[in-house]
C-alpha cells in the first residue's frame, strides 16, 4: 500500500468506473481526497462511502472548476472521460467539440488551475487518464483518439515545464477496461465488440478499474518521484511496443 497521508488529491471525473476506483485506492492509501464530478448523485454516495469530499463540477467548464480550485491539492488525477463509437465521416462537428471539452479541456482547465499551487508549494503529482487510443488510433473513434493523443502530448509538456519544481506528470493509457463507459459501447456494438476488445489485448480479457487505480496510486507515491513524462500502458499489452 503507497503511503499518501497528509496527500490531497484532486479526482475529476471520480464518482464512477475507474476514476471510482482511484478514489477507493487513494483513500485507502491515507490521502484526503475530493472527487469532482457532473454526476452528482454517484459524486455524492462514494464520498460518504469512503469519507472524501465531493462537488458537482462540469470539468470541461473553465469557471466552473476555478469556483474550486483555491485550495491546494498536492495531486490531481484526470479520469473524465467520453467516448463515441462511429466513423468519422459520419461524426459532426458538435460531437467533435462535445469530446474535445470533456477529454482534453478538462485537463487543460484543472492543470492551469491546480498546477501553480503545486509549483509553488515544491511538490505535485499529475496523472492524466488518456487511452491507447491515444497512441494506436481507433477505427471508429478518430476524434476520441486525437484528444487522448493531445493528452499524452500535453502531459509530456507539462512534465518538462514542472520538474523543476518538483512535479512530475505522467499518463496512464488504460486498453478495455471494464466500466459504464465500455459497458455502453459494447451495448451498442454487441458481444462481438466484446470479444475484438478481449483479444485486441494480449492476456484476452478486459481489465479492472482497480488495476488502473494501482498503477495510479504508484505514480502518485513518494516512491515515484524519478518518474515523469512518462505514458504506462494498463491494456494488457495492447498497446505493447507503441
Ligand atoms: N473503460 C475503458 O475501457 C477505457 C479505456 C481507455 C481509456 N479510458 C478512459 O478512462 C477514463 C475513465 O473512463 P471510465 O471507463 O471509467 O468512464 P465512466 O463513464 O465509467 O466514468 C467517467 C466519469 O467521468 C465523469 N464525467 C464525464 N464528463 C464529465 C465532465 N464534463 N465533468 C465532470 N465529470 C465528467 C462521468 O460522470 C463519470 O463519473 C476516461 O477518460 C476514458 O476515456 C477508459
Amino acid at each position: 500500500m503507497t503511503d499518501l497521508a497528509g496527500r490531497r488529491a484532486f479526482v475529476g471525473g471520480g464518482a464512477n468506473g475507474i476514476g471510482a476506483s482511484v478514489v477507493r485506492r487513494l483513500v485507502a492509501d491515507g490521502a484526503q481526497v475530493f472527487i469532482a464530478d457532473r454526476d452528482v448523485l454517484a459524486a455524492e454516495a462514494l464520498a460518504q462511502e469512503v469519507g472524501a469530499s465531493s462537488a458537482c463540477i462540469d470539468l470541461s467548464d473553465y469557471d466552473q472548476v476555478k469556483a474550486f480550485a483555491g485550495q491546494p491539492f498536492d495531486i490531481l488525477v484526470n479520469c473524465a472521460g467520453v467516448d463515441q463509437h462511429a466513423f468519422f465521416t459520419h461524426t459532426s462537428v458538435e460531437e467533435w467539440n462535445r469530446l474535445m471539452a470533456v477529454n482534453l479541456y478538462s485537463v487543460l482547465n484543472t492543470t492551469h488551475l491546480l498546477l501553480p499551487a503545486m509549483q509553488a508549494g515544491g511538490h505535485g503529482r499529475i496523472v492524466n487518464i488518456a487511452s491507447e487510443a491515444g497512441r494506436m488510433g481507433s477505427r471508429g473513434g478518430a476524434v476520441y483518439a486525437a484528444s487522448k493523443g493531445a493528452v499524452i502530448a500535453f502531459t509530456r509538456s507539462i512534465a518538462r515545464e514542472s520538474a523543476r519544481y518538483g512535479v512530475t506528470a505522467n499518463v496512464i493509457t488504460p486498453g478495455p477496461i471494464d466500466t459504464p463507459l465500455l459497458r455502453q459501447a459494447v451495448a451498442e456494438g454487441g458481444d462481438r465488440l466484446l470479444d475484438a476488445m478481449c483479444s485486441s489485448t494480449l492476456v484476452g480479457r478486459l481489465g479492472t478499474p482497480d488495476e488502473v487505480a494501482a498503477a495510479v496510486s504508484f505514480l502518485v507515491s513518494r516512491e515515484a518521484a524519478y518518474i515523469t513524462g512518462e505514458v504506462l500502458g494498463v491494456s494488457g499489452g495492447m498497446g505493447c511496443g507503441q
